[in-house]
């Protein structure tokens, strides 16, 4: 598997990070909601149950096989059914917050020309009530990678612009149903990661791309992204304009979108890299965020990519900007930025996605930071509060919250079920990733929350059920979940404030 080839744990780095932070719950104000994260299709199984219509994963993984061994989120953790156990696990540790993600195909399994499916509002009113009733702020994402397949077999998914009403609709049906006791919406998770893995590299669907990316060869890699992002953020606009419109007048709650932030670093002191580097933020971070709050897209990304890069109209760009109260940051890792405009791109960097930047992980032979269980993410808190910083700065301290933070290992065999459970390093990375954050937030940043991805391990989308982010292992053959020593510091963090482990 693709995930085994990266993880040559032997490989040696220098961790430039070697002080051991202490973190206390009294580190944060008061109000600070410290929370978990999960998404429909990674956790509540039940792919078919309940009228809930084929989605987009469902039919990609049915028939590409995904992860490991061909797994899929047909059963996933079982959260459909055991959703009760996980907000008692939840209030255990003492969540003040839970970020997840409403499966489009439970609510609207034929879009917006069929019915609402009451069965699926139903069992989002239970999650909400449930979490209500326990303390715990429910924090809901309309769109986090699945939707209908016949959304995406109708229109050919978010390259057409049928799809901003279709999402228009599923929000307006949300904020409906769900809005008098839902404070916090997310329109969009992280579409600039999956804009990049669906248009450009073609490795989730729908499966688009061009040479030399893949082995699809429909689609246009250079252009398609762009197209769809188009389409998704002005989906994203709309939800929020009627949001503010109609229902936050009379609900009182907020809206924002969370994007996938890494830290980019500079390669070297050259000016050329300083330059990649910001370039790469514009392109990745900028694309999304710069619209939804400045109501155009980054200067950068016009200057390089002239017409191709598609232009909001005027009303456009009026309801764009400022369409959101609070920015989702999802980080987990830093990367060096290397200039290519002056010199050739590796096949991954491009002009249309990363702003003619390569991406690499080392310098001198010297990693960035240890390696995780992911391909390209490593362990680098400072990145932590480098990011926050620089988002602070350029969108004028808008509130943010840190809507994903996490830590997988590299791969463990299933057996090792105990040292799956010791699992030490995920804590050394929260302490040292949450230090790092509480130092923005004394710095004057106005972050509002942290979520670690993961309440539980759950289904990967590319690598199946052995890359785990949980601070829950759940057992897959009786789904059973036990907590892991993350779990046992996390609660104490929250409920003991750190101090007795
Ligand atoms: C961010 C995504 O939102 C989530 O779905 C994914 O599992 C984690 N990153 C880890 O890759």
């Amino acid at each position: 598997p693709l995930f085994q080839a990266f993880n040559n744990g032997d490989r040696g780095f220098k961790l430039e990070e070697k002080e051991e932070p202490h973190i206390k719950r009294s580190d944060f104000p008061s109000g600070f909601l410290f929370g978990a994260a999960t998404s429909a299709y990674q956790v509540e199984g039940a792919y078919l149950e309940d009228a809930k219509s084929l989605s987009n994963w469902d039919v990609f993984c049915h028939s590409a096989g995904c992860g490991k061994n061909g797994e899929n989120g047909d059963i996933a953790d079982d959260h459909y059914h055991l959703f009760l156990k996980d907000i008692e696990i939840m209030h255990s540790l003492g969540l003040k917050a839970y970020k997840f993600s409403i499966s489009w195909a439970r609510i609207l399994p034929r879009g917006r020309f069929g019915e609402v499916n009451l069965l699926g509002i139903m069992f989002y009113n239970k999650i909400i009530d449930n979490l209500i009733l326990k303390g715990i702020e429910p924090f809901v994402t309309l769109f986090h990678n699945d939707f209908p397949q016949e959304l995406e077999e109708k229109y050919g998914s978010w390259l057409n612009p049928e799809m901003q009403k279709e999402f228009l609709h599923l929000a307006e049906i949300c904020f409906k149903s769900f809005g008098d006791r839902v404070k916090y919406w997310i329109t969009i998770n992280e579409p600039n990661i999956f804009i990049e893995w669906s248009y450009k590299y073609g490795i989730f669907p729908s499966s688009r791309c061009s040479e030399p990316f893949g082995n699809c060869l429909h689609g246009n890699s250079d252009v398609e992204p762009l197209i769809a992002m188009h389409n998704m953020l002005l989906a994203h606009g709309k939800a929020a304009k009627l949001y503010h419109e109609t229902f936050q007048p009379k609900q009182g709650g907020s809206i924002g979108i969370v994007v996938h932030c890494l830290m980019f670093e500079p390669l070297t002191d050259s000016e050329l890299d300083g330059e990649a580097a910001k370039r790469a933020f514009a392109f990745n971070i900028g694309w999304p965020l710069d619209p939804s709050i400045f109501g155009d897209y980054p200067k950068e990304m016009r200057e390089y990519l002239g017409s191709e890069l598609p232009s909001f109209s005027l009303e456009e760009k009026n309801f764009m900007k400022n369409s959101i109260d609070f920015i989702g940051i999802n980080h987990y890792s830093a990367i060096y930025a290397k200039d290519c405009m002056n010199s050739t791109c590796s096949s991954i960097g491009s002009r249309a996605v990363q702003g003619f930047v390569d991406l690499v992980g080392e310098r001198n032979g010297v990693l960035i930071g240890e390696l995780t269980g992911l391909k390209d993410l490593y362990v680098v808190p400072r990145g932590m509060k480098e990011i926050v910083n620089e988002i602070k700065i350029r969108y004028n301290n808008k509130p943010m919250f840190v809507t994903e933070n996490g830590y997988s290992p590299p791969y463990v065999q299933d057996e090792l079920v105990s040292e799956i459970l010791n699992d030490v390093k995920r804590v050394e990375f929260h302490t040292k990733y949450l230090a790092s954050l509480a130092e923005s937030i004394r710095g004057g940043a106005d972050v509002r929350g942290y979520f670690i991805w993961s309440l539980m391990d759950g289904y990967e989308w590319l690598q199946g059920y052995n890359v785990r982010f949980g601070l829950y292992y759940v057992d897959r053959q009786t789904l059973s979940r036990t907590p892991k020593h993350s779990a046992r510091w996390y609660k104490n963090l929250l409920r003991n404030n750190g101090d007795l482990i």
